[in-house]
């Protein structure tokens, strides 16, 4: 599937023609969980992968041989992508790993009464815009990118492709987490201790690690050690949609790198709109290295 140039409006929200359609989107709002399912759920550029490899390396007990083997979108397929019902008939591993981008209140329907465990994590959105800005250079299935203005714009008007960052992260973070079985991880603290942040999510999962099998987990899922994986690196990826002549998906992997993008003038009129959007909310947000702090 290509559809490079297509893109599908599924309730308010655009998506990428390629890899998703109205029946994949549907499909995905009609998913039966299984109780003992694994759920990641998160707004694009906020660490996904990178928790698809910590669950995977949990779940092998720090063995890397799964992680380098069989690319991420096999062994963790993102439910709303159309090739996800194929994945997941073809695969026996149990517990099933699942992906998501989609919002919570279109999901929520689906998880209700489901004891599936749901890790949502979450970046600040200074540095997933600044991401998310990269990687539609090279994603040649994600709009022209603009400056960087527009583009901030957009993602502050929540007219991005995968929606409105603030309706994700109040969504899946409020009455979701009440009620069903969520793990809340942030980018920051799996760049800041993934030690800790491997230990937290292999208890949520219950999957205790003694402490070689974390340090092999911490080994594998570091910056350098996914850059060069293949099959987390997305360079299996043909380069007409994704060009890699035009950067790398595993491209910094810091926190603050928003600093070297915003200007005074776009910090102001962010900050101005994070806290109309998110002034009941009671997150907190890392914004930078705190020995920059
Ligand atoms: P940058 O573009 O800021 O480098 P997602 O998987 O949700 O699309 O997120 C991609 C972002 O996570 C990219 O951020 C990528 O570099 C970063 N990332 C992935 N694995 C990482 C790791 N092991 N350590 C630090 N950052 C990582």
């Amino acid at each position: 599937m290509a559809r490079l140039d297509v893109t599908e409006l599924f309730h308010g929200i655009s998506f990428p023609g390629h890899l998703h359609t109205q029946d994949s989107l549907q499909l995905a709002l009609e998913f039966q969980f299984q109780d003992s399912d694994i759920l990641i759920a998160s707004y694009p550029k906020s660490g996904t992968t990178w928790m698809q490899e910590i669950v995977t390396l949990i779940s092998s007990r720090g063995d890397p041989h799964l992680s380098q083997t069989v690319p991420n979108w096999s062994r963790a397929p993102w439910l709303e992508q159309y090739y996800r019902a194929a994945v997941l008939e073809a695969s026996s591993t149990t517990p099933r790993v699942i992906t998501t981008h989609l919002p919570h209140h279109l999901l929520g329907p689906a998880l209700q009464g489901s004891r599936a465990k749901v890790i949502y994590v979450s970046r600040n959105p200074k540095d997933v815009v600044v991401s998310f800005y990269h990687f539609h250079k090279m994603a040649n299935f994600l709009p022209e990118a603009g400056s960087f203005t527009e583009f901030l714009n957009r993602f502050l008007e929540g007219t991005l492709h995968f929606g409105c960052w603030f309706d994700h992260i109040k969504g899946w973070t409020s009455h979701f987490a009440k009620v069903n079985s969520l793990l809340h991880i942030t980018y920051e603290e799996m760049s800041l201790d993934l030690h800790s942040t491997i230990k937290k999510v292999s208890s949520f999962l219950q999957c205790p690690l003694v402490d070689d099998e974390v340090n092999s987990c911490v080994k594998h899922c570091s910056f350098s050690s996914m850059k060069d994986n293949k099959m987390i690196n997305y360079t299996l990826i043909p380069e007409d949609i994704m060009d890699h002549s035009k950067g790398s998906f595993m491209r910094k992997g810091k926190i603050g790198d928003w600093k070297t993008m915003f200007t005074e003038e776009q910090n102001k009129y962010f900050e101005n709109v994070f806290t109309s959007k998110l002034q009941d909310c009671t997150l907190e947000f890392v914004w930078e290295e705190p020995d920059e702090e």
